[in-house]
């Protein structure tokens, strides 16, 4: 496996390489949910393809007062787990490798980027677009790889490649959880363990809602009610949306998605899970 932190770089090591050639972006910190990504990308590019994994922490996706300088990073094992799930290479730039001091470019989704993260995080998904765009264009992918974890940001990039004809096949990767159900996250490394514990109380009730209830508005009141009732959790929002344009879900004669960020402890965690289209008569 090589590893490339420069761009000439990268472009001289994927000449010699043969193609499918697959794409993981990530901002390192890897657990077994990044390392899902990769192996399905190994799948995907077939032993005669290439894997790509960037490892970038993206200063423009974070706000003035969230944790880039103290976002983890954790390079060496990172490595190990790439190599192991299959990778081929590692592109590892330096912010000033990838922005110039004066950029004045970016790309900005005009819609989808609005509700949900959007609100409580403006700019993010301007950084997430922006540096995705220019990794493809560094990379020159065939297919990209990315989380459902993530499944505002995988709806926005959808939608980037297909009004910006980015010639990428877009594949979503289900959420890889913890045993108890909670979403894996770079982030959970900052709560205790029985904090762990309890926030796998937000996908039970999210799996609990879908459940018991068929109407969005119903099943987003029984989640939220749940939700409220489990120590250290505060919601920043629940939502049942479209799970393509993510608008608000009136029915279930489409394919929904619930939605939710919960503000727990020191941490914002963020969960989704399907909302399969019902026959009308179930509504
Ligand atoms: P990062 O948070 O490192 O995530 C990289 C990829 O891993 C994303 O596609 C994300 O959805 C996926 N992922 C994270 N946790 C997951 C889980 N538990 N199950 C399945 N997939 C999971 O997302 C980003 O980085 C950045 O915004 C990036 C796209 C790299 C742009 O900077």
């Amino acid at each position: 496996m090589k590893i490339c932190k420069t761009i000439l770089s990268l472009r001289r090591t994927l000449e010699r390489l043969d193609k499918p050639r697959v794409f993981v972006p990530t901002m390192g910190a890897l657990h077994e949910g990044h390392v899902a990504l990769v192996r399905r990308a190994r799948a995907l590019a077939g032993k005669d393809g290439c894997v790509v994994v960037s490892i970038f922490v993206n200063p423009t996706q974070f706000g003035p007062k969230e944790d880039f300088s103290k976002y983890p990073r954790t390079f060496r094992t990172d490595v190990a787990q790439c190599c192991a799930a299959g990778a081929d290479v590692i592109f590892a730039p330096s912010p000033e490798e990838i922005y110039r001091p004066d950029a004045s470019v970016f790309v900005d989704e005009m819609h989808l980027a609005l509700p949900l993260c959007g609100k409580s995080r403006p700019g993010h998904f301007r950084g997430v677009c922006t540096v995705v765009a220019k990794l493809f264009n560094i990379v020159a992918p065939d297919t990209a790889v990315f989380g459902e974890k993530d499944w505002q940001q995988l709806a926005i990039i959808r939608r980037m490649v297909r009004d910006l004809d980015f010639p990428v096949k877009i594949v979503g990767h289900p959420i890889v959880r913890e045993k108890n159900g909670l979403a894996k996250s770079s982030r959970n490394a900052y709560l205790s363990d029985s904090q762990r514990i309890v926030a796998a109380g937000i996908h039970d009730a999210l799996r609990e809602a879908t459940r018991r209830e068929h109407s969005p508005v119903r099943i987003v009141a029984l989640a939220r009610a749940l939700i409220e009732t489990l120590p250290w959790a505060r919601i920043d929002y629940i939502e049942a949306c479209d799970a393509e344009t993510l608008a608000p879900l009136a029915n279930r004669r489409s394919v929904g998605r619930l939605l939710v960020a919960v503000h727990f402890a020191k941490v914002r965690l963020i969960d989704n899970i399907a909302l399969p289209k019902l026959r009308v008569s179930k509504e």
